[in-house]
């Protein structure tokens, strides 16, 4: 363990409702880039490794707490919304007694970790550090009040401000540090005297002043990374501004991007070298691309390993599967979890794999569904072959080993084996084990009636 600063406490104020996002999920829990909001504030808290979380919830407390829940956060309930300083107030009781306090906000998820160890920093020392920002149009925002001298007075919000203060466009973030010795004190000293009735958080500053400290100022390391959200617009906008920077990380790292404008990353997305990825792609959870691997227009990838050399083409969904290298799936392809393919294989049109193993260089080229199934290598699959591998009730398993030929239009009535070598006539249906090499087929005769009329309207 290394030697610590002091203690730090993380404050994330999500008690609100979000009414603007018109919505029965709570706002928080509102997903940018495949995660709630309040994950994504989380996940940058415990970068700065405090020793402890708490998240201040309200609106839809219950679904907040299944949503998010992990052992590293203690939650406090604000029943009524009467102001983020009240918010606050309700975290108190679960605060250890030292060190800093960081609050945050659920609903401002781009927020870095440079920036907030910037302001902590600020803090360290036992005072009041605030997160401000200049921005061309401040409305809406607390405006910051500063004397003669250039020093931080208070914080002023619009609603309460005078024209004269309203014309500040130095405005409050809502990101701020400050002394946990002090914080019980200058909570105690807020009123809800003012246009809003709510017990403002931002009144905390002229409460320090009045002690006679001098306020910290701070500013965000990149201007957006304070937006928050309060509309299906903005949540549309940040989503935007996080995946054009996850395309910038992507083409930075060596990646061709056909339109870094048109790829979704809802995960973590890890690539080789010399890869390239077409537009209108989408990728989930954790997907990992080898070397020269190309994934070509509206491919979903969830959950997947890519070998080396593999093309992925167009409209192919792939999902909880491993995929070997220098193979060619679809397009068209859906390849279902718990699948796994190994190097050269060949999963083409309109063909489905479900938790199945294929050996190396086996082939479904066309039209056929393969579930519950384990294929050998150099296997062919005909078109429209599949594996019968539900009787209604079990699911069975298919074997098919190594070397096997399948014919088209076959069906295989799980469970069933079928021996290495053999060879199965197209329109097969196969009941029983099939031994290994050979031509199995169970084809009735064709004939054809020469003297049939086909009927005529009367
Ligand atoms: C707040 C600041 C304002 C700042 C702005 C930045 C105050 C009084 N004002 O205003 O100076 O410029 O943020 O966006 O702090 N929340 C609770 N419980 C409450 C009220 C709010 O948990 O009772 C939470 C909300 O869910 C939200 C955050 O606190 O995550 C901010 O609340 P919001 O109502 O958006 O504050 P603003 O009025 O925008
Ligand atoms: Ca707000």
């Amino acid at each position: 363990m290394t030697p610590t600063a002091p203690a730090l406490q993380v404050v994330i104020l999500a008690a609100g409702q979000g009414k603007r996002m018109r919505s029965d999920l709570p706002k928080v829990l509102h997903p940018l880039a495949g995660k709630p909001l309040l994950a994504h504030v989380l996940e940058t808290a415990r970068l700065l490794q405090p020793q402890g979380i708490c998240a201040v919830i309200g609106h839809g407390a219950e679904r907040v707490r299944d949503a998010v829940a992990t052992p590293d956060v203690v939650w406090a309930v604000q029943d009524e919304q009467l102001g983020t300083g009240h918010a606050v107030m309700q975290a108190l009781p679960r605060l250890a007694p030292e060190g800093t306090v960081l609050v945050l906000y659920g609903d401002v998820p781009l927020i870095g970790l440079t920036t907030l160890r910037s302001l902590v920093q600020a803090a360290s020392s036992g005072v009041l550090a605030i997160l401000t920002q200049e921005v061309a149009d401040p409305r809406g925002y607390g405006r910051i009040v500063r004397d003669a001298e250039g020093r931080v007075v208070k914080i002023v919000e619009e609603k309460d401000a005078t024209q004269p203060e309203r014309a500040i466009l130095e405005v409050n973030t809502g990101v701020m540090a400050m002394p946990r010795s002090r914080l019980d004190d200058w909570l105690r000293r807020l009123g809800n005297d003012n246009t809003q009735r709510e017990y403002y958080l931002t009144d905390v500053v002229a409460a320090a002043v009045a002690d006679g400290m001098a306020i910290e100022v701070r500013h965000p390391a990149a201007a957006h990374e304070c937006l928050g959200v309060n509309s299906k617009a903005e949540l549309a906008s940040l989503e935007r501004r996080l995946q054009m920077n996850r395309a910038s990380q992507l083409l930075e790292s060596g990646v061709t991007l056909a339109d870094p404008a048109r790829i979704d990353v809802r995960g973590e997305l890890a690539c080789g070298r010399d890869v390239f990825i077409d537009v209108n792609c989408i990728f989930e959870g954790r997907v990992t691309l080898g070397d020269g691997v190309r994934i070509a227009a509206n491919c979903i990838l969830r959950d997947v390993v890519v070998g080396d050399g593999t093309e992925v083409k167009p409209y192919s969904l792939i999902e909880e599967a491993r995929i070997g290298a220098r193979a060619r799936i679809g397009p068209y392809a859906r390849i279902r979890p718990g699948t796994e393919l190994a190097d050269e294989v060949h999963v083409g049109n309109f063909v489905e794999v479900k938790a199945s193993t294929f050996g190396r260089g086996s082939k479904a080229n066309h039209l056929a569904y393969v579930g519950d199934a384990s294929v050998g290598s150099g296997v062919n699959i005909g078109a429209g072959t599949i594996t019968c591998n539900y009787d209604g009730a079990q699911k069975h398993r298919t074997v098919i080993e190594d070397d096997v030929h399948i014919g088209s239009d076959v069906q295989l009535v799980a469970p069933v084996t079928v021996g290495k070598g053999a060879t199965i006539a197209a329109g097969a249906t196969i009941t029983k084990d099939v031994p290994p090499g050979g031509l199995t087929l169970t084809r009735k005769v064709q004939e054809t009636r020469a003297d049939w009329r086909r009927p005529r309207k009367k």
